[in-house]
């Protein structure tokens, strides 16, 4: 068995006292018999991932980059933040080949507004993502964005630049695909929006920017054997689960995933979601907040170092980068920085991260390690994998259903009743 590609490091003792709990949680997990059981499919998406699909999602990604240099995104929550995650991780943002664009994540009319303006008269094509088919901000996005590309190209080029990723029998998006002849793909019946990266969901829209969705899967393959085998105290998602739920039982309230790169930024929104979604049920869990540092330590700094003791850090440790930016000597040095010649931006960054965690934990915050060698496909896809598990020990630990969201429906409740829709 190949060991994680996560390394998990902490300070505190606090992960090895609730080690046993971790591990029970775990095995709910692994025989199926916890709360939400029906929505355990994304388990076991690094296995069960057929090389067809995976050949059907890059053969797809290549025919609409032939006929399009602009693709929009349509979808929110599960159905939008895992591809951003990828793509805005992994790609260079000077030098995309087609240009990706997501919409229907907000309501925002002037941002609509303002990209079809900007469609208007391009190459483009749409891929929406809904797994129900009825949410309301990718709906409105896609039939507007739809009835502009069916103006401009005419109804049957438009087929061959819409694609449409869904339920595999139901719901109102699959019904209008099947009605207009646009390629679908689907999302599982018993994988929940935020556990769908690593499904079409994600992989359609990375393939298109070029990212190597066989290295992603290769790495959460990895990183399943690893995790779902290892039942010992060095297992990083049991580790991780133990950690972060004694530190909410000791009193902390939030938890703050740190990084040092803002590739990583779609990453923690990503992130967030998933571990509030899945935990923040019965009046329970911790609440989920993110910094894209150094920036923010120039801003939200000042409160991790010295605000109320409520919090504690996640930090995301990148060991090594591809490139290398030798920090250049200068005569005059009348910026005062020829002490750092020799070095690599990478290195100083590095440095920085680690008077960071330091700094911080002398001010009375717990900091918890997440370490990976390099920001790839490879690493990316153990990633993701590794905060599924750990998101699913942990609301075991909890005890809720880690699997469900009732509490999204509330504001849905009350905007239908408010925008008077009928209800059948
Ligand atoms: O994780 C979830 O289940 C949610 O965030 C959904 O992904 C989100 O509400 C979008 O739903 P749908 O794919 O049905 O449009």
């Amino acid at each position: 068995m190949q060991p994680s590609l996560i390394t998990f490091s902490t300070h505190s003792k606090e992960s090895h006292s609730l080690h046993n709990e971790a591990l029970n949680a775990l095995q709910t997990l692994l025989d199926g018999s916890g709360k939400g059981n029906d929505f355990l499919g994304w388990r076991d998406l690094p296995i069960t991932t057929e090389d067809l699909l995976l050949e059907d999602i890059i053969r797809t990604a290549e025919a609409l980059k032939k006929q399009c240099n602009r693709i929009v995104c349509v979808g929110i929550g599960g159905s939008y933040l895992g591809a951003r995650a990828a793509i805005e991780a992994l790609s260079n943002p000077f030098d995309q080949k087609v240009e990706i664009i997501f919409a229907g994540n907000h309501m925002e009319q002037e941002y609509l507004l303002h990209l079809m303006q900007y469609l208007k008269g391009s190459n483009w094509g749409i891929i929406h993502t809904s797994k129900s088919g009825t949410t309301t901000e990718p709906a409105i996005a896609f039939r507007l964005l739809r009835k502009q590309l069916e103006e401009e190209i005419g109804k049957e080029a438009a087929v061959e630049r819409i694609v449409v990723i869904t339920d595999k029998q139901k719901g109102a998006l699959h019904t209008l695909a099947n009605k207009e002849g646009w390629k679908q793909f689907v999302i599982p019946d018993d994988v929940g929006g935020r556990f769908s990266v690593l499904t079409p969901v994600g992989l359609l829209p990375m393939a298109l920017a070029g990212i190597d969705i066989r290295q992603m899967m290769q790495g959460a393959r990895i990183e399943r054997e690893a995790l779902l085998n290892d039942h010992s105290e060095t297992n990083p998602a049991l580790c991780y689960a133990a950690a972060r739920n004694s530190l909410y039982r000791g009193g902390k309230k939030c938890e703050i995933l740190a990084s040092f790169t803002p590739r990583l930024h779609y990453f923690s929104e990503w992130w967030k979601q998933l571990f509030a979604e899945s935990e923040g049920k019965e009046h329970k869990a911790l609440f989920t907040a993110s910094v894209d540092f150094t920036t923010d330590l120039h801003s939200l700094g000042q409160w991790i170092q010295d605000g109320e003791r409520i919090i504690f850090e996640t930090f995301l440790h990148i060991s090594e980068s591809r490139e290398s930016l030798p920090i250049p000597s200068d005569t005059d040095n009348l910026d005062g920085l020829n002490y750092l010649v020799g070095k690599s931006l990478h290195q100083v960054n590095l440095i920085a991260e680690e008077a960071t965690m330091k700094a911080h934990q002398m001010g009375g915050v717990p900091c918890i390690k997440l370490s990976i060698e390099q920001l790839d496909a490879y690493h990316l896809g153990a990633l993701f994998f590794f905060f599924e598990v750990s998101v699913a020990i942990s609301g075991y630990m909890l005890g809720i259903n880690p699997f469900n969201q009732p509490g999204v429906e509330a504001y849905k409740q009350e905007m239908f009743r408010l925008l008077k829709k009928e209800i059948h």
